[in-house]
């Protein structure tokens, strides 16, 4: 059975080390086959930060998967904002913005939606690109099969009604009927720094909250979700921050019905 673990905005520059080495001895116990990382690695995209977040992935003992966020791109330096937004998280994490990774049990493909500037005042907002929608369509749909297929993106397809001051995605609703079509089955995001899923055109949207930063909202302690199952049946078990290590707060069960996922 496949088993991953979903860490997000981790936002190194505000890490919390003994939450830190509570991911590990959590990680330790179910040992994933995968850990996905949603971006917002670090807090404001400076070197020391990615520094930081390098010597945590280098120690990871799991293979992981990592896209980056809005936070991952600088916001006072306005000339590497614009002309080289990603030469760091390339020079330190990974040249591959956009990664694929596929095994015999799944494929997983990584969309950037962090944006230097956009038509709209918040430029943390993301943004899916036509392409990007087509991409993940065109790698998916030929390589799939019966594995279970994921899409990571840091940015939200769903905001629950106590974030919805926030955007969703640009694009959003052009991109679920096109991974709908594709058969996409779960997305993982991050950002708003909250954990929960939902289910739009039979796809899971699920998020994790900010897994050990201390960029806490009210009310939504550090957290990240494990993820077992396959393409027929997933389960998805929220971890939280209680008391000093991650307890599991509340498991999710869904079951894909005639090619559309419904919780159970
Ligand atoms: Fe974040
Ligand atoms: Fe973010």
């Amino acid at each position: 059975m496949l088993t991953i673990a979903h860490i997000s905005d981790l936002h190194f520059g505000r890490e919390v080390p003994d939450v830190i080495q509570g991911l590990m001895a959590a990680l330790a116990q179910v040992e994933p086959d995968l850990v996905i990382i949603s971006g917002d690695l670090t807090q404001r995209a400076k070197v020391e930060e990615f520094e930081a977040a390098k010597v945590f992935l280098q120690q990871l003992p799991y293979p992981y998967f990592i896209i980056p966020g809005n936070h991952d791109i600088s916001a006072t330096d306005m000339v590497e904002r614009f002309f080289r937004p990603w030469e760091k998280w390339q020079q330190f994490v990974t040249p591959n913005l956009e990664p694929v990774l596929q095994t015999n049990q799944y494929i997983v493909v990584g969309i950037n939606t962090a944006r230097a500037a956009g038509w709209y005042f918040d430029w943390s907002r993301g943004q899916i690109s036509p392409a990007q929608i087509q991409f993940v369509a065109d790698t998916i749909k030929p390589n799939s099969e019966n594995k279970l297929r994921l899409v990571v993106a840091h940015h939200p397809f769903w905001l629950p009604e106590n974030a919805e001051y926030r955007d969703v995605v640009e694009n959003r609703d052009q991109a679920i009927e096109t991974f709908d079509q594709a058969g996409v089955d779960i997305i993982l995001s991050g950002h708003i720094h909250m954990a929960y899923t939902q289910i739009l055109q039979g796809i899971i949207i699920s998020h994790a909250g900010t897994t050990f930063s201390n960029r806490l909202l009210e009310s939504h302690p550090n957290s990240f979700n494990i993820i077992t199952g396959d393409r027929k049946q997933l389960t998805i078990s929220f971890m939280e921050w209680q008391n000093h290590s991650f307890q599991l707060k509340q498991s999710k069960n869904f079951v894909r019905i005639s090619n559309n996922w419904q919780q159970v």
